[in-house]
């Protein structure tokens, strides 16, 4: 179905022979799995949109499987997915048609972790709640945090190249990872995986990993620097009545609360219906056109209480702010969190999701949900805006109470086009994974994806991982 939808072809890799299956029970004993009932979640994607057929799930537990894993399937020609958590949004993590699944479910221990430099080293099937949990021990955090942390691994953060809810405070895993191994299609180890601040030798060949999306191989290890988790946290929620207020809380927050910032993210009123209606949530304010969560993390309770209050005084003068709340402890602010990072889930709950992951000049991004909402009338479901604020990261989803291909064509490609006249990017933080990729022209020039093929085939000249992925075979 996922292959007639989209219009895409079997290319000619191999098919499993029960003589593969006698080869991968001799590289990881008791862990091929073919019981096609346990393979079914590993088939279809979180969302629940595309579904593959792969036959053979294997789960190496280290890196030497995995190179024996690759060398094999290179040879034989089979074609491989990775899979981390199975949380991706773009169906980057399920086959299209037959492909082997690698998962690194079973690949979870940390490594090492130096309580100086805070540097982690682990293996990329660590779970990223998990890590949180054992840093958190020796007082330090994740540099990125997500709504889907209890089950995404951190080998498929790097492979997304996730943003997150605190990237405003701690940056990309462009700048925080500092170094990875992986391995390349044809089984051979590339080992970068150093904990260096500063490293100017040559070409940084990490960052071609970091959101690849498993087409040029599989990361088994990573190392990244994490910070001092912050011993005194504050939430602010608040209500306004327009966009414009939105952005001048923005500009507010980053200009009296400068460094003790650590998110700002904002919803509509269509997001908090829809937390309310299918997970019961509650809104702890009146109701308001759009919702600002406000975060500080800092080291000096008194200190941040200063500043924030300093905020809202300023925000409740101008006006930009009808009410509000604010949280200090544990389980209020996983409360107040819980609004906004568990959208996703809701929108899942109210029908099929078009999922849009866009990036453009802050002042401009309500302005395309309006334009959406204006130009679908009753077809959709649901019309809603949610997203980053801070990184200038729009969540524009629609929900409908069935995929249909005329929503479909009344959003693609308006969305794209629009994004792209206004300099933004059609995939901010989720990647192109098998649903985008064909539009990636929309923000990368045909010189720029030429390139990009050229590192494929280099890396991969049989094209065996994650193929239908991320980089379109067809020239512009
Ligand atoms: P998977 O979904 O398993 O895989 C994702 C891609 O990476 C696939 O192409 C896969 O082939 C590849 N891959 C996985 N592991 C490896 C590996 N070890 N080596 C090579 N390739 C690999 N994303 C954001 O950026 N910000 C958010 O705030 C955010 N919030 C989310 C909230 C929810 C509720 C959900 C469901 C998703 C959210 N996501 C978000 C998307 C998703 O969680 C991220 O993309 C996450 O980084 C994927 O990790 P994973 O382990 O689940 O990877
Ligand atoms: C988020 O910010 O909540 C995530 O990126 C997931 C989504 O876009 O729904
Ligand atoms: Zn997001």
């Amino acid at each position: 179905l996922t292959s007639q939808r989209y219009s895409v072809s079997r290319l000619p890799f191999s098919e499993v022979t029960p003589e593969d299956l006698i080869n991968f029970q001799k590289f990881i004993p008791g862990r091929v799995i073919i019981d096609e009932a346990d393979l079914r979640s590993h088939n279809i994607d979180w969302l629940k949109t595309v579904r593959g057929h792969s036959k053979v799930l294997l789960k190496p537990k280290n890196t030497e499987e995995v190179s024996q894993i690759l060398k094999y399937c290179n040879e034989r020609s089979l074609a491989v997915t990775p899979q981390g958590g199975n949380t991706g949004l773009v169906g980057g993590s399920v086959p299209v048609f037959d492909e082997i699944l690698v998962s690194t479910a079973l690949m979870d221990q940390v490594i090492s972790f130096d309580n100086v430099s805070g540097a982690l080293v682990c293996q990329a099937g660590c779970i990223l709640e998990s890590l949180n949990q054992y840093l958190a021990e020796q007082g330090y955090t994740m540099p990125l945090d997500l709504g889907a942390k209890g089950s995404c691994h951190i080998g498929g953060n790097l492979s997304t190249n996730a943003g997150g809810l605190r990237l405003l405070r701690y940056g990309s895993l462009r700048g925080t990872v500092l170094g990875l191994e992986a391995v390349l299609p044809d089984g051979s180890v590339l080992n970068c995986l150093n904990s260096l601040r500063k490293d100017n030798t040559g070409y940084d060949l990490k960052q071609l990993f970091i959101g690849s999306e498993g087409t040029l191989g599989i990361i088994t290890a990573i190392s990244i620097l994490c910070p001092r988790k912050p011993s005194s946290v504050n939430v602010a929620f608040l209500g306004c009545e327009n966009f414009s207020s939105v952005l001048q809380i923005f500009t507010m927050c980053r200009d009296v609360l400068g460094e003790i910032l650590s998110a700002c993210e904002f919803l509509d009123s269509e997001c908090m219906r829809l937390v309310e209606t299918h997970l019961n949530l509650t809104n702890p304010l009146p109701e308001n056109a759009f919702y600002v969560l406000v975060e500080t993390s800092g080291s000096s309770a008194m200190h941040d209480e200063e500043k924030l209050n300093a905020f809202l005084e300023k925000a409740l003068d101008l006006g930009c702010v009808t009410s509000g709340t604010v949280a200090t402890d544990h389980s209020k602010i996983a409360t107040l969190w819980a609004l906004r990072e568990r959208i996703t889930e809701a929108l899942a709950r109210d029908g099929y999701v078009y999922k849009y992951d866009l990036s453009m000049p802050v002042e401009k991004l309500y302005t395309l949900v309006e334009e959406t909402k204006a130009r679908l009338g009753s077809s959709a479901r649901s019309v809603v805006g949610y997203g980053h604020l801070g990184d200038g990261n729009l969540h524009l989803n629609i929900t409908a109470k069935e995929h249909s291909d005329t929503l479909l064509a009344a959003l693609e490609p308006f969305v794209y086009e629009w994004t792209s006249r206004h300099n933004g990017s059609i995939s901010a933080e989720h990647g192109l994974g098998f649903k985008k990729r064909d539009h990636i022209y929309y923000s990368k020039s045909r010189e720029a994806v030429q390139v990009m093929q050229g590192i494929k085939h280099m890396l991969d000249p049989k094209g065996i991982m994650n193929p239908y992925k991320t980089i379109p075979t067809t020239d512009r």
